[in-house]
Formats: C-alpha cells, sequence, structure tokens
C-alpha cells in the first residue's frame, strides 16, 4: 500500500470511529506526521484527560496509553503494538515499592510517569519531566520522599529543590547512551550552539549541558530562542518536529545511539491495524485505577 493510500484509509477510519491520534515527540517522522496533537507525557496525558473523541489511539509506550486509560476509563484506548513498552517503568514492581514503603513509614512516594498503573496506585502524587521540579519541590520537608523509578530525574530534581529524597535504581537505557563526552565534543566543534538535555541523561551529562529540559519544554526554548545551533541530548525523534518547526535553525544530536527501540514500534500500518481491529486495548483494573488516578489527578491539578 503506498504511504497516500495507508494516509487516507486512517484518516477515514479515525473520522468513522471517533478517534483521535496521540503521538510523543519520539514517534517516527511519519507517525508524528499524521496524529492531532504531539507532545511531551504531560501534554499527551492533558490532551488524554480532556478529549471528547470516543477512541484514543497512543502512539507512544505502554506506560502513556495506560495513563490515558486511567484519566479516561470510559474511553477506548488502543496501543498499535502491545510490546511497545518502556523498561525504565518495568525497573520497579507494586510489591517493590510497598516493601520500600514499609522501610520509611509516613515518607510521601513521587513516582515518574514512567512506571506501571500499579505503581501509580502505590504513590501520593506523579510527575513528569516536565514539572517534576515544581512537584518535588511542593512536598512536605519534614520526612524524606520515595522517588521511584528514574533515579537521574530524582537527583536532577534534588538538586533544584534541596529536598531529601530516597531514590530508586532505575534508569533510561536509551538516555543512559548519551555521555558527557558527546556533549562536550560537541560545544568544542560548534562553540556558538546551545545544549539542551533530557533530565533522565546523567548528572554529569546535565552538569555538561545549558539546560536539562522535557521534550516539550526543548520545543519550546528552540521556539523562543533567537539562537541558531543547538546540541539535543534526548531521544532523536525529537529532531523532526525541531527541524520542522524551525527550518531556519541547526540540530546537532548529542549521540545518534540515543534511540528508544520501544518508541520505535509503532508504524502507520500498526495504526491502521488498530484502527481496523481496536486492538490492543489498553485498559486498568478498576481497583488499581481508582487509587492510580489520585495520583495522577494531583499532578494535573500541580501543573
Ligand atoms: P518527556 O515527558 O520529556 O516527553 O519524556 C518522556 C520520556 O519517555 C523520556 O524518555
Ligand atoms: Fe522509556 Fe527511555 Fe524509551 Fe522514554 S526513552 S520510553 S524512558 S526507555
Amino acid at each position: 500500500m503506498s504511504y497516500d493510500d495507508l494516509v487516507e484509509k486512517i484518516v477515514r477510519l479515525k473520522e468513522e470511529r471517533n478517534a483521535v491520534i496521540l503521538a510523543h515527540n519520539y514517534q517516527r517522522p511519519e507517525v508524528q506526521d499524521i496524529a492531532d496533537f504531539t507532545g511531551d507525557s504531560l501534554g499527551l496525558s492533558q490532551e488524554a484527560a480532556k478529549t471528547d473523541a470516543d477512541v484514543i489511539v497512543f502512539c507512544g509506550v505502554l506506560f502513556m496509553a495506560e495513563t490515558a486509560a486511567i484519566l479516561s476509563p470510559e474511553k477506548t484506548v488502543l496501543l498499535p503494538d502491545p510490546l511497545a513498552g518502556c523498561p525504565m517503568a518495568d525497573m520497579i514492581t507494586a510489591e517493590q515499592l510497598r516493601q520500600r514503603k514499609r522501610e520509611y513509614p509516613g515518607s510521601p512516594a513521587v513516582c515518574y510517569v514512567n512506571s506501571t498503573a500499579a505503581v501509580k496506585a502505590e504513590c501520593d502524587v506523579c510527575c513528569t519531566s516536565s514539572n517534576a521540579v515544581k512537584i518535588v519541590g511542593s512536598m512536605p520537608d519534614d520526612l524524606p520522599l520515595l522517588f521511584v523509578p528514574d533515579k537521574y530525574l530524582g537527583m536532577y530534581a534534588a538538586s533544584k529543590t534541596h529536598k531529601k529524597l530516597i531514590l530508586w535504581e532505575g534508569y533510561c537505557p536509551t538516555h543512559m547512551r548519551i555521555t558527557a563526552d558527546d556533549i562536550n565534543a560537541l560545544k568544542r566543534e560548534h562553540p556558538a550552539a546551545i545544549s539542551l538535555v533530557h533530565p533522565e541523561c546523567r548528572p554529569e551529562v546535565i552538569a555538561a549541558a545549558d539546560f536539562a529540559l522535557s521534550t516539550g519544554a526543548m520545543l519550546k526554548k528552540v521556539r523562543e530562542s533567537s539562537e541558531r545551533e543547538f546540541i539535543i541530548g534526548t531521544e532523536v525523534g525529537i529532531l523532526h518536529p525541531l527541524t520542522k518547526e524551525n527550518p531556519d535553525k541547526v540540530f546537532y544530536p548529542a549521540s545518534d545511539r540515543a534511540v528508544c527501540p520501544n518508541m520505535k514500534r509503532i508504524t502507520l500500518e500498526k495504526v491502521l491495524w488498530a484502527l481496523e481491529r481496536m486492538e490492543e486495548r489498553i485498559t486498568v483494573p478498576p481497583e488499581i485505577r481508582e487509587r492510580a488516578v489520585r495520583a495522577v489527578d494531583r499532578m494535573l491539578s500541580m501543573s
């Protein structure tokens, strides 16, 4: 099937099903191009909460589709590839978090939205990379906070808020591939470039860069900047919206190795199949959803 046929079929079926297509900034360019809304984790969950569509086709990874299902249990949420998971989200189970809570009685638990619904159900509040500093900063000071699963986002939030955080040993394997040497070498090659990295990067990478920002905040920063050259330290999919929105600016990816294989599992063909077969449906058991929604709603109301 030609690209045009594929897109035409997706558009037609989307209307028939009253569906909306949401795509994360790391998705393949052609998937981002057919989406009704593209954005970072926070923007996508805000969009999922307010859409009046009957069906949400989530072009992202499982925890994002689960968050949409938590927020909109009456809607059909489809993930075009059920194997598109997030390895970081799978680095902690609900039972492991319960055990940690027993070790630190009374400590509030903050979870990065890159976590399973069952882990969210154990937490007081969620955060994304765009609001982690604000949310951690607004938590009470009397007891240390439990922060799961991303130790690097936790370290970053702790450094900006001076809160005491008990970190979990989770990390993003894609952002781990970006090194401080990558940033420093590009800075030497392009001395006029501003360097933007994701807070999932290791502390030495963040220290080497000018700014640590979520993918949505990176797009905003570049859009509003009068600078011309940028070093980009995150998953390479972000280069598509950056170059599309800013054709006169130049971008240097910090590392060509920063590719999230899970994000890339979603293709246009799979989006079409998802709409044809109404699969893979992502649901969250009611007893987990009822508890997880409190942490997600609390984050949204603080954002
Ligand atoms: P953003 O919320 O910045 O889009 O990040 C999502 C993610 O999975 C980063 O690895
Ligand atoms: Fe998970 Fe990292 Fe992929 Fe984001 S980039 S979905 S954190 S593995």
